[in-house]
Order: C-alpha cells, then structure tokens, then sequence
C-alpha cells in the first residue's frame, strides 16, 4: 500500500501537457456509445494538440470563452451566429461535402444558409415571387428537373428563396414579417419548372456581431456573390439544397462562407431588346433569363 501511494504521489509530480491529454483520454475511453466515445476522444486529442501547438495565454483562452458567449448572446430566432461561425469558417461546407457525396451528373448541394423560412406560397409556373421588388431586374429561371439518366421528373417541388435587389431577406427587416422573395414551384409533365424573381445580387453576411468581428480579424471581407437558394425535391429521389450563381459575379472566388462549387455557376443572359424572350415571357427588356437543370439521385434504397 505504501508503495502504492508513492507511485501515485509521483505520477502527480511528473504532470505534463501530455499526461494531461492522456489523462483525459482515459477517462474518455469508457464511453458507452461508440461514435460518441469516437468523436470526443478525437476532439479532445485536437483541442488540447490546437492549445499546445499555439500555447494558449490565459487571457487568449479567456477572450475565447468570451467570444463564443457573445456568439450565443447573438442568437435568437431570427438570428443564427454559431451558423454564421460555421459558414465562414468553412465547417459547414466541409459537413456538407462529407454528407453529400453525389454521383457523376447529379447536382451538387451547398449550405443551407440561415435564410430558409417555412411557408412559402405555392406559385404557378412562371409566378412572380419578386412582386415587390420594383427595383430589381426581372429575370426568368427555367429549366428541368431530371433523374441521373435524363428522364424528367414530374411534379418535383422546388423551394425557391432569394435576397431582393437591396441585398436583404425578408426577415432582415424590422418591421414585416410577411413573406417576400419565396415561392413554391413544381415542374410540369415534362419535368420543366418557371420561376420569375429578380436577378440576384451579391450581398454581405450579417456583421455587426461576433463574426463581423473576427473577419474584420482577420482581414476577410463579408460578400456573398449573387445567388439564388432551392431545394429541389420529388417523391423517390433524394431532395438537393443548392443554390445556382450568378457567373459574372466577382465574389465568385471569395464567397465568405466558401460555397461556391463550379457547376452551380449559371450563366444570367440580359435582354436588351423585345426578342422572342420578350415575346414567349410578356417581359419589356431590359430582363434576364437564366437555365438551370436539377438532376436527382434516388432517395437510399433505390435504384
Ligand atoms: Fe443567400
């Protein structure tokens, strides 16, 4: 026993950074669940390898205490920051790519985005979901949505979603909360869908709290470029949160949130003229057309 407890009064004297570490670990290592003992083994084993590699100051680590208690101050029902962290940070893209790994030809997922909101209204093809938006250009979004061998999908429903021409959503605004810039489309026996909107633009992340705070940091900017957001779903398939981009944007290669991918970049043809565009949309110039196909792979379990 008095051997015992020397050894134990000698482990303690020898306490390093690592046997801190390991210590943890150990304590860890009985976890019941599996993936939770996997990810909270490999956080710790990153965390405590992050405060070594930079040698953390008291007052570092206590300033970043305060800035993740000033990123949940922030939240609040309209207002996701810790989402905001993610984004431009670039964790929610990598979760995304891990998550949503696609087939060759299939159309690629990107963030979700803290914009989405329950309720759009149902429109008919060709539906204009810019209505207020009298500043923006009017631009038609056309195209299919398709199955991983062409064949189109009838009666898929596209929730659409988009910044008006002032760069804000509809829940930006203190004093609405009626819907704008929203639209429910389905594609019609030939898989085609119409959406009427606004060409986008390119707009910053909200700023003016603690993730303002770290990209003014560290030199970063808040630009997003000009996109629009759907999710395309139908029964069988497995649904897509994407958002197509305006190709002609220069925040293309600095998105804040890192969620461009290259083939979401659409082309945004201007019409100047009363063309056969014109003619086929009841448009006067000047307008925009845009073509988009969706392709869909089977929902899990289907071929
Ligand atoms: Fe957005």
């Amino acid at each position: 026993m008095k051997i015992i407890v020397k050894e134990a009064a000698t482990r303690r004297s020898a306490t390093t950074e690592d046997d801190i570490t390991a210590e943890v670990l150990r304590r860890l290592e009985g976890t019941p669940d599996p993936r939770l003992r996997q990810i909270v083994l490999s956080l710790v084993r990153h965390l405590h390898a992050f405060v070594k590699e930079v040698e953390l100051t008291e007052a570092e680590w206590f300033q970043g205490i305060q800035f993740l208690t000033d990123t949940g101050h922030m939240c609040n029902d309209i207002r996701q920051e810790f989402i905001l962290l993610s984004d431009t940070l670039g964790v929610s893209m990598v979760v995304d790519l891990i998550n949503h790994r696609k087939p060759e030809g299939a159309t690629e997922s990107t963030v979700f985005g803290p914009f989405h909101r329950e309720g759009a209204p149902e429109m008919p093809a060709g539906g204009n979901m810019a209505f207020r938006d009298k500043a923006g250009t009017p631009t038609i979004v056309s195209g299919r949505v398709l199955d991983l061998q062409g064949r189109p999908i009838p009666g898929a429903l596209l929730d659409v979603w988009q910044a008006d021409t002032t760069g804000l959503y509809d829940s930006q605004y203190p004093d609405t909360s009626e819907l704008h810039m929203r639209g429910k489309y389905r594609t019609d026996k030939d898989g085609r869908y119409l959406v009427r909107t606004s060409r986008p633009v390119a707009y910053q992340i909200p700023s003016d709290g603690p993730v303002g705070k770290m990209l003014k940091a560290t030199n970063r900017h808040a630009w997003r470029p000009a996109h629009i957001h759907f999710v395309v779903s139908a029964d069988g398939f497995e649904p897509v949160t994407t958002h197509i981009f305006d190709s002609i944007d220069k925040y293309l290669v600095s998105d804040a949130v890192f969620a461009v991918k290259d083939s979401l970049i659409c082309e945004f043809a201007r019409h100047d003229t009363r063309d056969g565009a014109a003619a086929r949309f009841g448009l006067e110039p000047p307008f925009c057309t845009a073509e988009f196909d969706f392709v869909l792979k089977p929902a899990h379990g289907r071929t």
